[in-house]
This record gives structure tokens, sequence and C-alpha cells, in this order.
């Protein structure tokens, strides 16, 4: 039996810094309340003329290095994101031809905050189906894009940049690679994180929309109830949990979750100060930061977590890189 390893990851933030004192200067806010809030100090975003498809091949790029693949090894791209270059083809295409990987089939992911997990359970069942032996997930996302900037209540919270794993298809030691997944939506709260246009109705790009107090509260109790089930079907509980690598939306979610989780500063890897919220970026975002940093090694048990507009959210959980 074949196991869905993660061999390698890459990451890349577009080189513009926005503060919450820049951000001050043009709309009702400032650092105090940002960083109270929320924890974000700072955030990327992507100058005009960069696409979130080339946020996407940097990282990609990184998450090939690491691997050792080649890019012609590659069979599978899947790219998460909510702010794809056009309507259509697929970023994931666009990725595709800029990298180079021609010998891979490509397509995109939308469930906007939650794509990467959605993603990476996508690219493991059809691995472990035989369709594709070496895949590349990646989140990518020029969310400013989305932003109404004299809306204080949401510009303040998101940012730019991408990240992307590479995952094998490799007889291996059981319990390694992707161990466990669980995804769920509820449309019903569709309403109270959206974007107010689209190809269908407005025939406008839209801005987004939020009721961040509603969003809070279903995220803390959707997200412990995620990370119990792909726990509980994994015969594993928090204690065996390296890392929590949870979707960086604010710190006080975070906290929450680590809380529950019962997990010291130690085993969760916090990005949001300066990265913000890049939706489907900001998993493989901070995991590669951990990884990077020497944090995450090979062996080490990941706890993924992350919930977005649909309602969509999901958990998995990694055993990262090869046994030795
Ligand atoms: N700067 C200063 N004041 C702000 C502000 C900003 N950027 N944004 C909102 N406020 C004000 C509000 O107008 C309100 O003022 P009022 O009491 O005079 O009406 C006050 O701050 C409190 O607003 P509220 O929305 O109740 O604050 P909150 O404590 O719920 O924090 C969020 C707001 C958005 C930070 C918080 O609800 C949150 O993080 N929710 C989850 C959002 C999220 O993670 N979304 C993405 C999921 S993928």
């Amino acid at each position: 039996m074949k196991q869905i390893l993660m061999t390698g990851v890459g990451a890349y933030l577009p080189e513009t810094i926005l503060t919450n004192d820049d951000l001050s200067k043009f709309v009702d806010t400032d650092d105090n309340w940002i960083r109270q809030r929320t924890g974000i100090i700072s955030r990327r975003k992507a100058n005009p003329e960069e696409l979130t498809s080339d946020l996407a091949v940097k990282a990609a790029n990184q998450a090939l290095l690491s691997s050792g693949l080649n890019v012609l090894d590659i069979d599978c791209i899947i790219v998460a994101t909510t702010t794809p270059d056009c309507t259509f083809p697929a970023t994931a295409t666009i990725v595709q031809e800029k990298l180079g990987a021609l010998n891979a089939f490509a397509f995109d992911v939308q469930a906007v905050c939650a794509g990467f997990v959605y993603a990476l359970s996508v690219a493991n069942g059809l691995m472990s189906a035989g369709q594709g032996s070496n895949t590349l997930v990646i989140g990518a996302e020029t969310f400013t894009k989305l932003l109404d900037w004299r809306d204080r209540s949401t510009c303040v919270l998101f940012g730019d940049g991408a990240g992307a794993v590479v995952l094998q298809a490799e007889k291996s030691e059981e319990g390694y690679g992707i161990i466990a997944n669980t995804l769920h939506s509820d449309g019903r709260y569709k309403d109270i994180l959206y974007v107010d246009g689209g190809v269908s109705s407005t025939g406008t790009i839209g801005h987004v929309k939020m009721q961040g107090r509603d969003v809070f509260k279903h995220a803390v109790e959707k997200l412990a109830a995620a990370m119990d089930e792909v726990l509980h079907i994994s015969n594993l509980t928090s204690d065996d949990i390296d890392w929590l690598v949870p979707h960086q939306a604010n710190i006080r979610i975070i906290n929450a979750m680590q809380k529950k989780l019962n997990l010291p500063d130690e085993k969760v890897i916090k990005t949001v100060s300066h990265h913000a919220n890049t939706s489907a970026a900001s998993i493989p975002l901070a995991l590669t930061s951990g990884v990077e940093s020497g944090k995450i090694k090979s062996g080490h048990l990941l706890a993924l977590e992350a919930i977005g507009g649909g309602l969509s959210w999901g958990a998995s959980l990694v055993r990262y890189g090869r046994p030795v």
C-alpha cells in the first residue's frame, strides 16, 4: 500500500509590506486595535501586475527544490485559490505553463480559506486511486485585490502570498504522509462571509463582506470539532501532535484552538502577525516557515485546520517527510 508523503515545501511573499500604521493613513483604524483584536502587525501586498500564478510559481519552484524532484516529474498540479488570474482557464494550468510542468494535469480548487485542506484531501484521494504520483498542491492568493479599502472591518485582515507542498505516492512505513482528512461545508452560513460580485450575478469582481463576530464563533467551534474528528479516526490524541499548523486568520482563534487541544506555545506555528490572513495560502506559508526555521522536522505529526467562506472547513493529520 502506497503512502502519500509530503516531501517538500515552499513559499513566496510579495515584497511590498503594508503595516497597520500604513493602513491607518487611509482608513479609520489604528495599530493597537488591529493588534489587540487580530494579532496582525503587517501584511504583504502584490503589485497590480503581480498575478496569483506568479506567486504560485515561485512557491512551487521552492517546493520542488526542497523535495529534490524535477518539474517534469510532476504529474498533477492543484491550485487552491479564490483569486484566480482570470475566470478561466484554471490558474493551475497557467502555473503549469509557467513552470514547464508538461507532464501534469492541472485544476483549481475553490474553498476560500479552507482551500488548502480541501486541495490536500482531493490530492490524497486522487493519488490513492493511482492518479498522480508526484503532485504539487499550491495555495496562492492575491486576496488584497478583493478588498474594499474603505471597509475597516475587512481590509485590515488580509494579505497576499503563496505556499506549496510536494506530495509523493510511495511504498513507505505506515503512519507517514497524509494520515487523515475531514471536510465539511454548511451553505446556510454563506452570507456571513462572501464576495458581493461574480460572473453570473453582478458581472463584477466585488468585495469581501463579513460578519466578523459570527465567523469567529463558528471558527472556534467547527475547527475544534474537525480536529477531534481526525484525531479520533486516526486513533491519536492531541498529545501525539508535534505541531499545530492552523489557518492564520486571527491570533485569538489560533489561541482558542491551542487551548482546546491543550498544546504549549512550542507546538503551534503562528505567522499571522506578519502574513495576516492569506486565505488558501496561509497553511502552506506557515508550514514552510516552520520547516525553514528548523521547528518542523521529518517524522513530526502535523495537525492542519482551516475554515472559510461557505462556510467550508476541514482538518488534516500529516506525518511530515520520509522515514529514515
Ligand atoms: N479599526 C478600528 N475599529 C474597528 C475596526 C478597525 N479595523 N474594525 C471594526 N472596528 C470597530 C467596529 O466598528 C466596532 O465599533 P462599535 O462598537 O463602535 O460599533 C468595534 O470595533 C467592534 O467591532 P466588532 O466587529 O464587534 O469587533 P470584534 O471584536 O468582533 O473583532 C474581528 C472584529 C473581525 C477582528 C473579529 O470578529 C474576527 O476576527 N472575526 C473572525 C474573522 C475571520 O477570521 N475571518 C476570516 C475567516 S477565514
